[in-house]
Protein backbone atom coordinates (compact mmCIF):
# COMPACT_ATOMS: atom_id res chain seq x y z
CA UNK A 1 0.00 0.00 0.00
CA UNK A 2 1.52 3.53 -1.21
CA UNK A 3 0.73 6.52 1.21
CA UNK A 4 1.31 10.11 0.81
CA UNK A 5 1.73 12.01 3.92
CA UNK A 6 1.10 15.85 4.76
CA UNK A 7 2.18 17.66 7.11
CA UNK A 8 1.60 21.62 7.80
CA UNK A 9 0.98 21.82 11.35
CA UNK A 10 3.34 24.04 12.34
CA UNK A 11 5.98 25.37 10.89
CA UNK A 12 7.56 23.01 8.50
CA UNK A 13 5.29 22.29 4.70
CA UNK A 14 6.31 18.41 4.61
CA UNK A 15 5.34 15.84 2.18
CA UNK A 16 6.37 12.42 1.87
CA UNK A 17 5.28 8.88 -0.08
CA UNK A 18 5.79 5.77 1.92
CA UNK A 19 4.96 2.07 1.43
CA UNK A 20 3.43 -0.30 4.31
CA UNK A 21 3.87 -3.83 4.47
CA UNK A 22 2.47 -5.90 6.88
CA UNK A 23 4.21 -4.53 10.04
CA UNK A 24 6.58 -2.34 8.64
CA UNK A 25 6.77 0.74 6.57
CA UNK A 26 9.39 1.88 4.26
CA UNK A 27 10.34 5.76 3.27
CA UNK A 28 10.61 6.18 -0.79
CA UNK A 29 10.51 9.84 -0.55
CA UNK A 30 10.37 12.66 1.79
CA UNK A 31 10.67 16.33 1.43
CA UNK A 32 10.72 19.34 4.09
CA UNK A 33 10.60 22.83 3.87
CA UNK A 34 11.30 24.58 6.88
CA UNK A 35 10.25 27.77 7.75
CA UNK A 36 12.67 28.59 10.95
CA UNK A 37 14.90 31.26 9.14
CA UNK A 38 11.47 33.13 8.94
CA UNK A 39 10.39 32.27 12.35
CA UNK A 40 13.84 33.28 13.91
CA UNK A 41 14.04 37.16 13.90
CA UNK A 42 10.23 36.78 15.66
CA UNK A 43 12.41 34.47 18.11
CA UNK A 44 8.96 31.99 17.79
CA UNK A 45 6.41 31.14 15.47
CA UNK A 46 3.96 33.49 14.25
CA UNK A 47 0.83 31.37 13.04
CA UNK A 48 -0.42 34.01 10.69
CA UNK A 49 2.89 34.34 8.71
CA UNK A 50 3.76 30.18 8.80
CA UNK A 51 0.12 29.89 7.46
CA UNK A 52 0.86 32.36 4.74
CA UNK A 53 4.40 30.29 3.75
CA UNK A 54 2.30 26.94 3.49
CA UNK A 55 -0.07 28.28 0.89
CA UNK A 56 2.93 28.47 -1.90
CA UNK A 57 5.25 25.51 -0.57
CA UNK A 58 2.23 22.92 -0.52
CA UNK A 59 2.26 21.90 -4.10
CA UNK A 60 5.92 22.25 -4.59
CA UNK A 61 6.74 20.26 -1.94
CA UNK A 62 4.14 17.61 -2.53
CA UNK A 63 5.27 17.69 -6.46
CA UNK A 64 8.94 16.87 -5.23
CA UNK A 65 7.49 14.23 -2.57
CA UNK A 66 6.26 12.25 -5.74
CA UNK A 67 8.70 12.99 -8.36
CA UNK A 68 11.86 11.73 -5.90
CA UNK A 69 9.17 8.73 -5.31
CA UNK A 70 9.12 8.24 -9.28
CA UNK A 71 5.67 8.87 -9.68
CA UNK A 72 4.41 10.85 -12.62
CA UNK A 73 3.04 13.91 -10.83
CA UNK A 74 -0.77 15.19 -11.38
CA UNK A 75 -1.34 13.78 -14.87
CA UNK A 76 -3.87 15.68 -16.07
CA UNK A 77 -5.70 15.89 -12.95
CA UNK A 78 -5.64 11.87 -13.12
CA UNK A 79 -4.70 9.44 -10.45
CA UNK A 80 -1.08 8.53 -11.40
CA UNK A 81 -1.29 4.71 -12.60
CA UNK A 82 1.91 3.25 -12.33
CA UNK A 83 3.52 3.40 -8.70
CA UNK A 84 -0.06 4.80 -7.53
CA UNK A 85 -0.96 6.14 -4.89
CA UNK A 86 -3.39 4.49 -2.51
CA UNK A 87 -4.37 7.05 0.05
CA UNK A 88 -3.16 10.63 1.40
CA UNK A 89 -2.31 10.49 5.08
CA UNK A 90 -2.24 14.35 6.32
CA UNK A 91 -2.15 15.54 9.99
CA UNK A 92 -5.71 16.98 11.17
CA UNK A 93 -4.81 18.45 14.87
CA UNK A 94 -3.24 19.72 17.23
CA UNK A 95 -0.82 22.73 15.18
CA UNK A 96 -2.25 26.09 14.22
CA UNK A 97 -5.65 26.45 13.18
CA UNK A 98 -4.63 28.15 9.72
CA UNK A 99 -1.84 26.22 9.04
CA UNK A 100 -3.23 22.75 9.14
CA UNK A 101 -6.08 24.28 6.76
CA UNK A 102 -3.33 24.19 4.17
CA UNK A 103 -2.93 20.67 4.36
CA UNK A 104 -6.26 19.49 4.98
CA UNK A 105 -7.36 21.55 1.84
CA UNK A 106 -4.66 20.53 -0.40
CA UNK A 107 -5.40 16.63 0.82
CA UNK A 108 -9.03 17.08 0.11
CA UNK A 109 -8.66 18.27 -3.29
CA UNK A 110 -5.95 15.67 -4.13
CA UNK A 111 -8.16 12.73 -2.72
CA UNK A 112 -10.96 14.41 -4.95
CA UNK A 113 -9.48 14.72 -8.05
CA UNK A 114 -7.73 11.34 -7.84
CA UNK A 115 -10.42 9.60 -6.46
CA UNK A 116 -8.53 8.08 -3.68
CA UNK A 117 -9.27 8.24 0.01
CA UNK A 118 -8.14 10.71 2.74
CA UNK A 119 -6.75 9.38 6.51
CA UNK A 120 -6.47 11.84 8.85
CA UNK A 121 -4.13 11.52 10.95
CA UNK A 122 -3.02 13.05 14.88
CA UNK A 123 -0.17 14.60 14.95
CA UNK A 124 1.99 13.26 18.34
CA UNK A 125 -0.19 9.95 16.64
CA UNK A 126 2.35 10.98 13.72
CA UNK A 127 5.12 10.87 15.81
CA UNK A 128 4.87 7.64 17.11
CA UNK A 129 4.60 5.82 14.52
CA UNK A 130 7.82 7.25 13.00
CA UNK A 131 9.21 4.57 15.66
CA UNK A 132 7.37 2.08 12.38
CA UNK A 133 9.28 3.64 9.74
CA UNK A 134 12.08 0.64 8.82
CA UNK A 135 11.69 -3.25 9.00
CA UNK A 136 14.68 -3.54 11.62
CA UNK A 137 11.80 -2.18 14.70
CA UNK A 138 10.85 -5.33 17.30
CA UNK A 139 8.17 -3.86 18.81
CA UNK A 140 6.12 -5.94 21.37
CA UNK A 141 3.04 -4.45 23.66
CA UNK A 142 2.09 -3.15 25.74
CA UNK A 143 5.07 -0.07 24.58
CA UNK A 144 5.42 2.75 26.57
CA UNK A 145 6.63 5.91 24.76
CA UNK A 146 7.85 9.02 25.34
CA UNK A 147 6.40 11.77 23.53
CA UNK A 148 8.26 14.92 23.81
CA UNK A 149 7.96 17.62 21.18
CA UNK A 150 7.04 21.78 21.41
CA UNK A 151 3.82 21.41 22.18
CA UNK A 152 3.38 18.04 24.39
CA UNK A 153 5.44 15.88 26.81
CA UNK A 154 3.47 12.54 26.79
CA UNK A 155 3.76 9.24 28.23
CA UNK A 156 1.82 6.64 26.72
CA UNK A 157 0.87 3.22 27.11
CA UNK A 158 0.33 1.78 23.35
CA UNK A 159 -1.15 -1.76 23.63
CA UNK A 160 -1.93 -2.11 20.15
CA UNK A 161 -2.84 -0.18 16.96
CA UNK A 162 -6.26 0.67 18.27
CA UNK A 163 -5.05 1.34 21.64
CA UNK A 164 -3.12 4.49 22.80
CA UNK A 165 -3.44 5.45 26.46
CA UNK A 166 -2.13 8.70 27.83
CA UNK A 167 -0.45 7.43 31.29
CA UNK A 168 1.33 10.79 31.99
CA UNK A 169 1.75 14.33 30.80
CA UNK A 170 3.16 17.92 31.51
CA UNK A 171 1.02 20.26 33.64
CA UNK A 172 2.24 23.14 32.37
CA UNK A 173 5.56 23.52 29.53
CA UNK A 174 6.12 20.75 27.51
CA UNK A 175 10.04 19.53 27.22
CA UNK A 176 10.39 21.21 24.00
CA UNK A 177 8.68 24.71 25.11
CA UNK A 178 10.84 24.54 28.03
CA UNK A 179 14.12 24.46 26.04
CA UNK A 180 12.64 27.02 23.41
CA UNK A 181 11.75 29.47 26.83
CA UNK A 182 15.13 28.80 28.28
CA UNK A 183 17.18 29.85 24.88
CA UNK A 184 15.41 33.20 24.72
CA UNK A 185 16.32 34.11 28.21
CA UNK A 186 20.18 32.86 27.49
CA UNK A 187 19.82 35.46 24.69
CA UNK A 188 20.00 32.49 22.25
CA UNK A 189 18.39 32.06 18.87
CA UNK A 190 14.49 30.07 17.53
CA UNK A 191 14.04 26.72 18.05
CA UNK A 192 16.16 26.69 21.73
CA UNK A 193 16.43 22.87 21.93
CA UNK A 194 19.33 22.17 19.24
CA UNK A 195 21.22 25.82 20.65
CA UNK A 196 21.10 24.75 24.31
CA UNK A 197 22.20 21.03 23.48
CA UNK A 198 25.27 22.50 20.99
CA UNK A 199 26.04 25.20 23.68
CA UNK A 200 25.83 21.87 26.23
CA UNK A 201 28.01 20.16 24.47
CA UNK A 202 30.87 22.95 24.54
CA UNK A 203 31.00 22.32 28.49
CA UNK A 204 30.98 18.16 27.73
CA UNK A 205 34.24 18.46 24.85
CA UNK A 206 36.05 21.12 27.15
CA UNK A 207 35.71 18.37 29.77
CA UNK A 208 34.07 20.53 32.64
CA UNK A 209 31.67 20.52 35.25
CA UNK A 210 28.35 23.12 35.27
CA UNK A 211 29.20 24.81 38.59
CA UNK A 212 25.07 25.77 38.60
CA UNK A 213 22.15 23.50 40.46
CA UNK A 214 18.70 23.85 39.17
CA UNK A 215 15.63 21.69 40.09
CA UNK A 216 14.34 18.36 39.05
CA UNK A 217 11.14 19.17 39.27
CA UNK A 218 8.48 16.36 40.00
CA UNK A 219 11.27 13.61 40.21
CA UNK A 220 10.48 11.38 42.57
CA UNK A 221 6.47 12.27 42.43
CA UNK A 222 4.44 8.75 42.78
CA UNK A 223 2.74 9.82 39.30
CA UNK A 224 3.89 10.08 35.65
CA UNK A 225 3.71 13.60 35.40
CA UNK A 226 6.03 16.16 34.11
CA UNK A 227 6.02 20.25 35.52
CA UNK A 228 9.09 22.36 33.45
CA UNK A 229 7.05 25.65 34.27
CA UNK A 230 9.15 25.58 37.72
CA UNK A 231 12.56 24.90 36.34
CA UNK A 232 12.33 27.45 33.72
CA UNK A 233 11.80 30.36 36.53
CA UNK A 234 14.77 28.75 38.57
CA UNK A 235 16.64 29.34 35.53
CA UNK A 236 15.31 33.28 35.29
CA UNK A 237 15.92 33.21 39.50
CA UNK A 238 19.52 32.28 39.08
CA UNK A 239 20.10 34.17 36.29
CA UNK A 240 19.18 37.88 37.73
CA UNK A 241 21.71 36.65 40.68
CA UNK A 242 24.43 35.81 38.36
CA UNK A 243 25.97 39.38 37.20
CA UNK A 244 28.34 36.87 35.53
CA UNK A 245 26.06 34.86 33.90
CA UNK A 246 26.89 35.77 29.78
CA UNK A 247 30.39 34.29 30.47
CA UNK A 248 28.35 30.34 31.93
CA UNK A 249 26.12 29.90 28.88
CA UNK A 250 28.03 26.62 28.27
CA UNK A 251 27.13 25.54 32.20
CA UNK A 252 23.19 27.20 31.99
CA UNK A 253 22.45 25.07 28.86
CA UNK A 254 24.34 21.98 30.22
CA UNK A 255 22.53 21.89 33.14
CA UNK A 256 18.87 22.96 32.31
CA UNK A 257 19.01 20.09 29.85
CA UNK A 258 20.39 17.76 32.44
CA UNK A 259 17.18 18.94 34.42
CA UNK A 260 14.58 17.90 31.87
CA UNK A 261 16.86 14.69 30.84
CA UNK A 262 17.03 13.21 34.67
CA UNK A 263 13.00 13.79 35.16
CA UNK A 264 12.01 12.04 31.47
CA UNK A 265 14.51 9.32 32.33
CA UNK A 266 13.25 8.49 35.71
CA UNK A 267 9.48 8.88 34.11
CA UNK A 268 9.42 6.48 31.47
CA UNK A 269 11.74 4.36 33.80
CA UNK A 270 8.87 4.68 36.12
CA UNK A 271 5.83 4.12 33.80
CA UNK A 272 7.78 1.25 31.80
CA UNK A 273 7.84 -0.68 35.56
CA UNK A 274 4.16 0.39 36.27
CA UNK A 275 2.73 -0.82 33.08
CA UNK A 276 5.21 -3.95 32.75
CA UNK A 277 5.98 -2.74 29.18
CA UNK A 278 7.89 -5.40 26.97
CA UNK A 279 9.43 -2.10 24.55
CA UNK A 280 10.62 1.68 25.49
CA UNK A 281 10.51 3.93 22.44
CA UNK A 282 11.28 7.55 22.57
CA UNK A 283 9.45 9.86 20.13
CA UNK A 284 9.32 13.66 19.36
CA UNK A 285 11.13 17.20 17.72
CA UNK A 286 13.33 16.67 21.64
CA UNK A 287 14.15 13.02 20.71
CA UNK A 288 16.15 14.81 18.26
CA UNK A 289 18.52 15.43 21.31
CA UNK A 290 21.53 13.36 21.21
CA UNK A 291 22.21 13.46 25.00
CA UNK A 292 18.51 12.47 25.99
CA UNK A 293 18.76 9.43 22.96
CA UNK A 294 22.34 8.07 24.42
CA UNK A 295 21.24 8.36 28.59
CA UNK A 296 17.50 7.17 27.97
CA UNK A 297 19.23 4.24 26.04
CA UNK A 298 21.85 3.31 28.70
CA UNK A 299 19.29 3.55 31.38
CA UNK A 300 17.16 1.39 29.51
CA UNK A 301 19.28 -1.02 29.04
CA UNK A 302 21.32 -1.19 32.50
CA UNK A 303 17.73 -0.68 34.23
CA UNK A 304 14.94 -2.74 32.29
CA UNK A 305 17.29 -5.04 30.15
CA UNK A 306 15.57 -3.30 27.14
CA UNK A 307 16.62 -1.96 23.48
CA UNK A 308 15.39 1.60 23.44
CA UNK A 309 13.40 2.32 20.11
CA UNK A 310 14.21 6.25 18.61
CA UNK A 311 13.27 6.53 14.97
CA UNK A 312 16.36 8.34 13.06
CA UNK A 313 17.20 11.71 13.37
CA UNK A 314 15.18 12.68 10.31
CA UNK A 315 12.27 11.60 11.20
CA UNK A 316 12.13 13.65 15.15
CA UNK A 317 11.73 16.89 14.10
CA UNK A 318 8.22 17.32 12.29
CA UNK A 319 8.21 15.38 8.83
CA UNK A 320 5.48 13.47 6.95
CA UNK A 321 6.68 10.56 6.55
CA UNK A 322 5.74 10.14 9.93
CA UNK A 323 2.05 10.88 9.24
CA UNK A 324 2.29 8.46 6.08
CA UNK A 325 3.23 6.32 8.69
CA UNK A 326 1.03 6.59 10.57
CA UNK A 327 -1.59 7.08 7.69
CA UNK A 328 -0.47 3.15 6.46
CA UNK A 329 -1.33 1.53 10.07
CA UNK A 330 -4.68 3.54 10.02
CA UNK A 331 -5.92 2.43 6.42
CA UNK A 332 -4.87 -1.13 7.20
CA UNK A 333 -7.90 -0.42 9.72
CA UNK A 334 -9.84 1.05 7.34
CA UNK A 335 -9.94 4.33 8.84
CA UNK A 336 -9.70 6.20 5.61
CA UNK A 337 -12.17 8.50 4.94
CA UNK A 338 -14.19 10.28 2.01
CA UNK A 339 -12.88 14.08 1.40
CA UNK A 340 -16.25 15.58 2.28
CA UNK A 341 -15.65 14.10 6.21
CA UNK A 342 -12.45 15.66 6.63
CA UNK A 343 -12.01 18.01 9.28
CA UNK A 344 -9.35 19.76 11.43
CA UNK A 345 -9.08 20.28 14.90
CA UNK A 346 -6.69 22.91 16.42
CA UNK A 347 -6.99 21.08 19.70
CA UNK A 348 -7.43 17.30 18.82
CA UNK A 349 -6.53 14.76 21.32
CA UNK A 350 -5.06 11.61 20.56
O1 LIG B 1 8.00 17.77 17.17
P1 LIG B 1 8.45 19.13 16.85
O2 LIG B 1 9.23 19.35 15.59
O3 LIG B 1 7.24 20.11 16.78
C1 LIG B 1 6.14 20.00 17.62
O4 LIG B 1 5.30 19.10 17.38
O5 LIG B 1 6.11 20.79 18.60
O6 LIG B 1 9.29 19.65 18.10
C2 LIG B 1 9.90 20.90 18.11
C3 LIG B 1 10.60 21.09 19.45
C4 LIG B 1 11.10 22.49 19.67
O7 LIG B 1 10.66 22.93 20.94
C5 LIG B 1 12.61 22.32 19.62
O8 LIG B 1 13.30 23.23 20.46
C6 LIG B 1 12.79 20.91 20.11
O9 LIG B 1 11.72 20.20 19.53
N1 LIG B 1 14.06 20.33 19.66
C7 LIG B 1 15.03 19.94 20.51
C8 LIG B 1 16.12 19.52 19.70
N2 LIG B 1 15.76 19.66 18.39
C9 LIG B 1 14.49 20.15 18.39
N3 LIG B 1 15.08 19.93 21.86
C10 LIG B 1 16.22 19.49 22.43
N4 LIG B 1 17.31 19.11 21.74
C11 LIG B 1 17.30 19.10 20.39
N5 LIG B 1 18.40 18.70 19.72
ZN1 LIG C 1 5.54 17.67 16.18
Amino acid sequence: MKILGIETSCDETAAAVAVGNNESVKIISNVISSQINIHKKYGGVVPEVAAREHVPNILPVINEALINANIPPFTNGKRPKAGGIDAIAVAVGPGLVTSLLVGAETAKTLSMAWNIPVIPVQHIEGHIYANFIGSDKDIKYPAVILTVSGGHTLLINMKGHKQLDTIGETRDDAAGEAFDKAAKMLGLEYPGGPVIATKAAELKTANRESRINLPRPMLGSPDLDFSFSGLKTALLYALQKDTDWKNKIPEYAYEFQQAIIDVLIAKTIKATKDHKAKTVMLTGGVAANLELREQLKNKVKSELNLDLIIPDLKYTTDNAAMIASAGYFKAKNNKHIDWRDLTIDCNLSL
